[in-house]
């Protein structure tokens, strides 16, 4: 017997895209609901108590949704939320930090992994913990890189100006000589383009998209949760107003995606 109901993903934007992209494609036969906290973007500044409230709330409203699973989609929302929210919900949870603190490990050659994120996820130390845990011999070097998840928030992911940000947000972990970078936020995949103009073949670059839809797909597996059958259903919500996000959503897609806005808190910005 297939389950039917929809896989629920979540991030504050554009990047957790990344994620449902990879997701449908290692997964074609299941429904997804997407949601795009664009109301409170962004969170790698914001206090961990603020974005775990704001990830609880949303995956309670997935819960009303009859998801199956939720994939919090955004590393700064995993560093944030995801223990707390394992312990209050009994709807299976994924993050996204220990699939690509896995395929860091894996990838490196010389033991060295930088790894860029937002404010947030670098003050939870997640990631460092996370290497560490899998091989506490590597040696880690994080850079919070706010202005990128700006860049890619309003679709200038391929600029002239994304690789001069690029260029200075990297220069010490290229100096340090990591042969691995770990694109710590679900907006940056999209500037995987101008990361190799910068530095071309400098780093292998992990994300976490594939290696959490691989995740996904072993969870649901193992939980016999797998869909199948009938047409799968996508629906794409933002709890504000989207802007750039339709566009940003259909050059990743290939495809027209249009964002439904869906109300989960009171209308005022927080
Ligand atoms: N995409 C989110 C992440 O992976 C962060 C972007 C933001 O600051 O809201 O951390």
């Amino acid at each position: 017997m297939s389950d039917q109901r929809p896989i629920g993903i979540f991030d504050s934007g554009v990047g957790g895209l990344t994620v449902l992209k990879a997701i449908r494609e290692r997964l074609p036969t299941e429904s997804t609901i997407y949601v795009a906290d664009l109301l409170h973007f962004p969170y790698g500044p914001r206090y961990q108590d603020e974005v775990r409230g704001f990830a609880i709330d949303i995956i309670r409203y997935l819960e009303t949704r009859d998801v199956k699973l939720v994939v919090i989609a955004c590393n700064t929302a995993t560093a944030a939320a995801l223990n707390h929210a394992r312990e209050l919900f009994e709807v299976p949870i994924v993050g996204v930090i220990s699939p690509g603190a896995q395929a860091a490990v894996e990838a490196t050659k010389n033991n060295r992994i930088g790894v860029i994120s937002t404010e947030g996820t670098m003050r939870s130390q997640e990631y460092l913990h996370a290497i560490k845990e899998l091989d506490p011999m590597v040696g880690v070097y994080q850079k919070a890189c706010p202005e990128l998840v700006d860049i890619v928030e309003s679709g200038q992911a391929d600029s002239r100006h994304a690789e001069q940000v690029l260029r200075r947000d990297l220069a010490d972990i290229v100096q340090l000589g990591a042969d691995t970078l770990v694109l710590g936020c679900t907006h940056y995949p999209l500037l995987k383009p101008a990361i190799d103009r910068v530095h071309p073949g400098a780093f292998q670059l992990i994300d976490s998209a594939t290696t959490t839809a691989d995740k996904v797909e072993r969870h649901l597996d193992h939980s016999r949760l797998r869909g199948g059958g009938g047409q799968p259903r996508h629906e794409v919500l933002a709890t504000s107003v989207p802007e750039q996000f339709d566009q940003v959503a259909a050059n990743l897609f290939g495809e027209a995606i249009e964002a439904q806005e869906v109300r989960i808190w009171e209308a005022s910005k927080t």
